[in-house]
């Protein structure tokens, strides 16, 4: 480990690329908060952090629900904040249902605010700290099929933008970190071999861990990663 022991908290970590971001720092040597709502897989990242040596509390919690993220978060000293918790149901906008467009909305952006919120006053107090967050190509580079998802990771980017300008003179770094198409069960996939030209999860991993890792005067606040590969049709490279 390079750095001092952090406390990073993690949402979405059960799987995907929040799983691949709490093992890459749990390696590193810190203490893995690690949020989602499903017990089992987070049972199972806890054990394999465990085996490897490391530290994880998971945290099994709806980020969508407000006053349940208040409650777990309280009393919670977040170093770094990784908003990775994300849905994406990517199909044409009239063939959308109001609970997955809410769905979307819930966990994209309402759930920024409730987990953000939750941990930046701590950070204020102790005058450091790095919120990061998953947006997404897609969020500035419009697909068909992603009329929701592309406007709340649009959304993702600009609020990302506007935090940092507000809360850099408190110590806290705000990022955004907009993948491409990545190997992971999003929108209904099964991992396979036709996924083979994506970004693999670790590789997300790494990237938000660089930018975690630079010196504390140092900011990168947006960071793109794209596989240099040809991507399928239809998804945004
Ligand atoms: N895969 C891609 O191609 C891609 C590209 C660019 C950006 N991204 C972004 O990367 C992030 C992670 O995506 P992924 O590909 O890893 O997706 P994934 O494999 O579907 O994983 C999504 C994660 O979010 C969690 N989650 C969903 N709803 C939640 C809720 N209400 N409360 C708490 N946790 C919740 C899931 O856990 P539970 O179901 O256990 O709650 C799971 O751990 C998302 O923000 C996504 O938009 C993905």
């Amino acid at each position: 480990m390079t750095t001092p022991k952090q406390t990073i908290l993690v949402t979405g970590a059960s799987r995907g690329i929040g799983r691949a971001i709490a093992l890459r720092f749990a390696r590193d040597g810190h203490d893995v908060v690690a949020v989602a709502r499903t017990r089992a897989e987070l049972d199972v990242l806890g054990a394999d952090i465990r085996a490897a040596g490391g530290t994880c509390r998971p945290i099994v919690l709806d980020v969508a629900d407000g006053a349940a993220v208040a409650a777990a978060l309280e009393n919670l000293d977040v170093d770094v904040l990784v908003n990775n918790a994300g849905v994406g149901v990517l199909k044409p906008f009239v063939e959308l249902t109001v609970e997955e467009w809410q769905r979307m909305l819930d966990v994209n952006v309402n759930a920024l605010f409730h987990v953000t919120r939750a941990v930046l006053p701590g950070m204020f107090r102790r005058k450091v700290g790095h919120v990061c967050t998953i947006g997404s190509i897609g969020g500035r580079s419009v697909f068909a099929g992603g009329t929701c998802y592309g406007g709340t990771k649009a959304f993702v980017t600009a609020w990302a933008e506007n935090l940092m300008l507000e809360v850099r003179d408190h110590g806290v770094k705000v990022s955004v970190i907009m993948p491409g198409a990545v190997a992971t069960e999003f929108n209904g996939n099964q991992v396979s071999d036709k996924d083979a030209w994506k970004l693999m999860p670790e590789d997300v991993a790494d990237a938000v861990a660089q930018v975690v890792l630079t010196p504390p005067h140092v900011l990168i606040h947006r960071l793109e990663v794209r596989t240099l590969t040809v991507a399928a049709k239809g998804h945004a490279k």
